[in-house]
């Protein structure tokens, strides 16, 4: 720890945190056990994420209750020996508390871990120097291009703690070397309503402090309460979303949509988070839409365009080639696919159908040779609400399955990127792999079986 703060001054942690950079004095020495903490005083839904560079910060988000007095986070690198506490440092957090009706209120936080050295294990805990959560255990990503795993999942939405969990829960446990958790939007019904959230949370468990999480919201994730006087004109998240995600401030210039488009590097793929709502929902004032995707085509034609990466993946919700007629957004593939296939995007992660539905590689709405270049577009669903196929674009289709809950492990490489789905009871269902030559790709169906 001391080389991370060899690495800066207190004047630029000054800058780069949210607020002044301590050394950690409150856990040495202790002799006499702490008092027991109050219930609502205990750090919980504890979030990972990240705001800045994933070989150098670390994001974290978490809730009281009972408003700390002094938020903060502490690090320290991870080894064996448990005497590591008085290795850590402190860093304050920032605090939002929301009135929840009923004589019910939270307090949710926000801490950023900078300088951390690349490739590295951290351990980490949250609260406010008297209660304090476990040590959690994150591992900042190389600079290097080597070879990494991810987690994919579509809409959760749904019963989430009493069914959702299951889908999280297998999925960690076929893929725990996995370094980051995707969710391809509706990650709850309602935005707005943090019960859900909640289960959200309880369905993670340790799993969310474990993984970071790139998240993209869906058009459930924009609910308001009902007679809401935005709920046509606003395109903005629901205030749980940035209570829960501190996200990159690198997306389109939309000041009051942060962290709902955003992209990250991570050794060598370019991770494009899109919130495609306003291509799509037709719920909203058609002004609204407009203001909202001019801004994002715009970024979007930017960050597609400078970008060094050998891979390049997108997340979205709503599917370019949906799999149900009511879904279909005409407007949206016109603006984006011919962008994706412009710029070599390799595959699209999406949610929003409620089946797994998978494309072959894809251009000018045609399927191409596996070595011509195109995109690879991907529905995939974890929660237990399930529709029907209405096989609309199944001609482009590689794999349709319905009424399964699914998670998906990708492995990366710089030669290779390889999907493969599995239904929740730990079956393959489907998988491709993209071996790259040059800026394209070679194709390599496995959608009936390896
Ligand atoms: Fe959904
Ligand atoms: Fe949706």
């Amino acid at each position: 720890m001391n080389n991370i703060m060899s690495k800066f001054t207190r004047r630029q942690f000054a800058q780069l945190a949210p607020g002044p950079f301590l050394l950690s004095l409150a856990t040495r020495g202790s002799a006499a056990p702490p008092p027991p903490a109050a219930p609502g005083a205990i750090p919980t839904r504890i979030v990972l994420t990240w705001a800045g560079d994933p070989a150098r910060t670390q994001a974290v988000t978490w809730r009281t209750e009972t408003a700390a007095a002094s938020p903060q986070a502490q690090v320290a690198k991870f080894i064996a020996d448990p005497k590591f506490e008085p290795s850590a440092i402190t860093v304050r957090a920032t605090v939002e508390k929301d009135d929840l009706g009923d004589g019910k209120s939270a307090a949710h936080y926000a801490a950023r871990f900078q300088g951390l050295e690349p490739d590295t294990a951290y351990c980490y805990r949250v609260g406010d120097a008297q209660v304090w959560s476990e040590w959690n255990v994150f591992r900042t990503a190389s600079t290097r291009l080597e070879p990494f795993r991810f987690l994919y999942v579509g809409d959760e939405q749904n019963s989430i703690k009493s069914l959702w969990s299951r889908s999280i829960r297998r999925a960690y446990a076929a893929a725990p070397d996995a370094r980051f958790l995707v969710h391809a939007g509706d990650l709850v019904a309602d935005g707005y309503d943090d019960r859900l959230w909640g289960e959200w949370s309880d369905a993670l468990a340790f799993i969310s402090a474990t993984l970071p999480s790139i998240p993209v919201p869906g058009n459930h994730d924009l609910h308001r309460p009902p007679g809401s006087p935005d709920a046509k004109t606003s395109l903005a998240a629901a205030w749980p979303w940035r209570r829960h995600f501190v996200l990159p401030s690198n997306g389109p210039d939309l000041d009051d949509m942060p962290g709902q488009s955003y992209y990250l590097d991570y050794q060598g793929v370019r991770f494009i988070a899109l919130d495609v709502n306003a291509f799509s929902e037709e719920g909203y004032e058609v002004a609204a839409r407009k203001r909202v995707t001019e801004k994002e085509l715009d970024w979007l034609t930017k960050v597609l365009s400078d970008n060094p990466n050998r891979w390049t993946i997108v997340v979205q919700h709503q599917g370019i080639y949906a799999i149900s007629s009511g879904r279909e957004y005409a407007a949206m593939r016109a603006s984006l696919a011919p962008l994706y296939e412009k710029h070599h995007v390799d595959m699209v992660l999406q949610g929003h159908d409620h089946v797994y539905a998978r494309t072959h590689k894809i251009a000018r709405d045609r399927i191409v040779d596996p070595s011509a270049p195109g995109v690879v577009y991907v529905i995939s669903v974890s929660g237990p609400k399930m529709y029907k196929t209405q096989k609309v674009n199944s001609q482009y289709m590689a794999k349709m399955i319905e009424d399964e809950q699914f998670y998906q492990i990708i492995d990366v490489s710089p030669e290779r990127l390889a999907l493969t789905a599995y239904s929740i009871d730990g079956a393959v269902a489907d998988g491709f792999e993209l071996r790259k030559n040059g800026t394209s790709s070679t194709y390599i169906d496995h959608s009936s079986g390896k």
